[in-house]
């Protein structure tokens, strides 16, 4: 190789090396702003398991695994939304509160939960998303007021089937911040409790976990007022 080829072999690499590295923290912000922005709707795997999805009934299917305008490009349907037939229901447009790095970056995570969902699940696992940017409120409302109840008291739906021990009463609940998150993690059979209390780890990441317990918190302060 001549030395000017062997040159230009040595810059096209570091090009390569460069653009690997920008891809990976491309894939790691996107993932963060997918859960801070996209979530609520299209679910903490992106399977269409959002709050939003399963409290409205009869809401358009959210999975991002199967395209539903497959001629428009992800990043235009991120930029400029996309109102779903027949409902009516959008994807809202994300121009003025993202900026354009942003929008390129939640487009291209959006990619790799089509391509490659065992990354995509991965990165999702590992954001480092502020708990505050998260709804604990609305994950609270889809996830467990059926069974503890709209104010926590325990006494939702599912009350009149669940007994011995019924749902707990959360605005009574003596536990820690860390042992809320625990047990919501982990589900009650693990913990030696109640099978009933189910496991959420697997639905919900981190960020979730930690502003749902936050919002249980919440529901103590109102108790107690
Ligand atoms: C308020 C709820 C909501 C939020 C928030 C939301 N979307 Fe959507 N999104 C929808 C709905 C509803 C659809 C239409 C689904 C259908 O028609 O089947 C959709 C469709 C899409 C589609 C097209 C789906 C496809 O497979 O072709 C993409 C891409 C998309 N959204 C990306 C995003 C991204 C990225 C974010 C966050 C930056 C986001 N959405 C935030 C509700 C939402
Ligand atoms: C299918 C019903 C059901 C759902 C849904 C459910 N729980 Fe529970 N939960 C229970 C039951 C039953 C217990 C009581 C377990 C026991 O006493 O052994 C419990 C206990 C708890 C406790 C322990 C309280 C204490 O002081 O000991 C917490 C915290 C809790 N649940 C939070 C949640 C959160 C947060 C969600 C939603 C993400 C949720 N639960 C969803 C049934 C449910």
């Amino acid at each position: 190789m001549t030395v000017v080829g062997r040159l230009l072999a040595i810059a096209l690499l570091s090009q390569l090396f460069t653009c690997a590295v920008a891809d990976e923290q491309d894939v790691r912000s996107g993932a963060r702003i997918y859960l801070e922005r996209c979530a609520l709707c299209h679910g903490s795997k992106g399977l269409g398991e959002g709050p939003m999805a399963l409290l409205i009934r009869d809401y358009p299917d959210t999975s991002l695994k199967n395209e539903v305008a497959p001629n428009r490009s992800i990043q235009k349907i991120v930029e400029s939304g996309l109102i779903s037939q027949p409902s009516g229901v959008s994807s809202p447009p994300w121009q003025h509160e993202l900026v354009a790095a942003e929008i390129s970056a939640v487009s291209a995570f959006v990619d790799i939960i089509r391509s490659d969902f065992e990354q995509a699940q991965r990165e999702l696992a590992s954001a480092n998303v502020a708990p505050d940017r998260i709804d604990g409120r609305k994950i609270y409302r889809a996830r467990c007021e059926s069974c503890h109840g709209t104010t926590g008291q325990g006494d939702g739906r599912m009350s009149r089937v669940i007994v011995n021990p019924p749902p707990s009463d959360l605005t009574r609940s003596v536990l820690s911040h860390e042992e809320s998150i625990e047990i919501i993690s982990a589900g009650g059979a693990k913990l030696g409790r109640s099978p009933r209390m189910p496991p959420w780890g697997q639905e919900l990441v981190y960020a979730e976990l930690i502003s749902v317990a936050t919002y249980l918190a919440t529901l103590r302060a109102a108790e107690a007022d």
